[in-house]
Order: structure tokens, then C-alpha cells, then sequence
């Protein structure tokens, strides 16, 4: 039976090998690369409005119900695994108006989330890096009578809009929490968590993010 076992995997292996000559990997980056602009096109349609040039790489998750509140620019690429949450209705009594707009020649990079039940707007030529994450809202205002409920079930509350400038950079981890404004051309070092806002033309970095030099 062992030997049995053996020569299957050997087989396999030979098999593999054989496929790895005549599917190559350019081939399947190729075909990688079609899948997700296929992807767009579906995404597209559950969304607001998508400037032309734009992609969407697959997987989104849309959250929240408020899909159509979503607007892309032109030429702007929005990785894999990015979390949009738009929410437009939170538990059974809870109501909200957000919108997220993200300008045009943006790149949104993978695992970035995105969430609000306020409003973001995001300028032009915006660069992020993996596992950033911009979000105006919070379960519940921190106040001691919502202390005892589970977070879960606790109030969506928003202290306030996030505005992103044109031209920005930001670093792989960053955080950006509510009530935010990022001026223009700003670099946000990785790691950082921004807490309030950021002038035009300056790095920023650390916990809560400062400014290091003026550009
Ligand atoms: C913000 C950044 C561009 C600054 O780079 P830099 O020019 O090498 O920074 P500097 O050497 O001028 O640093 C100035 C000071 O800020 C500190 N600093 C720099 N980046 C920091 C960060 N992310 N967090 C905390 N402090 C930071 C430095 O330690 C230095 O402090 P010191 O003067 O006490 O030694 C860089 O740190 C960074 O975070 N880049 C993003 C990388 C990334 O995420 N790439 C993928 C995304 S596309």
C-alpha cells in the first residue's frame, strides 16, 4: 500500500512539473489579470459610479447597504481583499446618509478598509500601502451607560467626516480614525495612527501621528 502511495505522489509530482512547462506563470498572471477585469465590471454595477480607467481587483467586500453612496474616480485601482463599508443602516433602528468618494489615479492597497457612516472623501493620486485602515465611526460614544452592552450591539457613532487631500502617501498599517482632515501632498509613515489632522506638504508618523518635517 505504501509503495502504492508513493508512486501516486511521484506521478503527481512528475504532473505538476509537466503543467508548471506548458501552463506558465505569465500565462496565469494573464489570466489573473483578465478574472479581475472581469471582476470590475460586476463590482462596478453595485456601485455609485466608477470613473473610466478604474479597477477593482477581486476580492471587495461591500458592507454596510450603501453601495450606490460609493464613488470612484478615473484611473484609480482599488487592490484585493479591500473592505468598503458604506452604512446607510446599522441594527434595525439605526439610519445613516455616508458617502465614501475616492478621487481619480488613486491606489488603494490590499486589505485597506474603508468604512463610513458619516462621510470620507479622498482626493487624487492617494497611495496606501497594505492593512490601511480609514474609518469615521465607532461602536458607540465611550460613555459609561453603553459600557455594559456588547460592543456589537452598542450605537454606530461618528465623531466626525474624514477628508483626504490630494497626493497622498500612506505608509503599509496606518490608521485614520474619525473626524480627521489630511491636508494636501502628506506622507504618513507606516504604523502610524492619526488622530487629528495633518497640515498641507509635511511627513507625519507615530502613535498618535505628528508631524516630523515640513516639505
Ligand atoms: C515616513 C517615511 C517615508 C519617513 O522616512 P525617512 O525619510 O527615512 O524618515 P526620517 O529618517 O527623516 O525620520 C525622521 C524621524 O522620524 C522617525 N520616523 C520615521 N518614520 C517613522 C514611523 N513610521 N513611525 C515613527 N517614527 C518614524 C525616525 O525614527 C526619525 O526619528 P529621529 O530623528 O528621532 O531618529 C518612512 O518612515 C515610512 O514610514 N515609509 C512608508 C513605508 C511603507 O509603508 N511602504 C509601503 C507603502 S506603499
Amino acid at each position: 500500500m505504501k509503495i502504492v502511495i508513493q508512486i501516486i505522489k511521484a506521478f503527481f509530482v512528475c504532473l505538476m512539473s509537466l503543467i508548471s512547462f506548458i501552463y506558465p506563470y505569465k500565462l496565469s498572471s494573464k489570466i489573473k489579470e483578465c478574472k479581475n477585469y472581469l471582476y470590475s465590471f460586476w463590482i462596478k454595477r453595485f456601485l455609485g459610479c466608477v470613473g473610466h480607467g478604474s479597477r477593482v481587483s477581486y476580492p471587495c467586500i461591500l458592507q454596510g447597504g450603501g453601495n450606490k453612496n460609493i464613488r470612484i474616480g478615473h484611473n484609480t485601482s482599488i487592490q484585493g481583499h479591500v473592505v468598503l463599508g458604506c452604512w446607510t443602516q446599522y441594527g434595525d433602528n439605526q439610519f445613516f446618509n455616508p458617502s465614501i468618494i475616492i478621487g481619480s489615479h488613486c491606489n488603494i492597497g490590499e486589505y485597506n478598509q474603508i468604512t463610513a457612516c458619516n462621510g470620507i472623501t479622498i482626493g487624487d493620486g492617494l497611495l496606501t500601502g497594505r492593512f490601511v485602515y480609514i474609518g469615521d465611526n465607532s461602536h458607540g460614544g465611550l460613555t459609561r451607560e453603553e459600557a455594559p452592552i456588547p460592543p456589537v450591539k452598542r450605537k454606530l457613532f461618528s465623531k466626525g467626516e474624514i477628508r483626504i487631500g490630494n497626493n497622498v502617501w500612506i505608509g503599509d498599517k496606518v490608521t485614520i480614525l474619525a473626524g480627521v482632515t489630511i491636508g494636501d501632498n502628506v506622507i504618513i509613515g507606516a504604523n502610524s495612527v492619526v488622530t487629528h489632522d495633518l497640515p498641507n506638504n509635511c511627513v507625519a508618523a507615530g502613535v498618535p501621528a505628528r508631524v516630523l518635517k515640513k516639505l
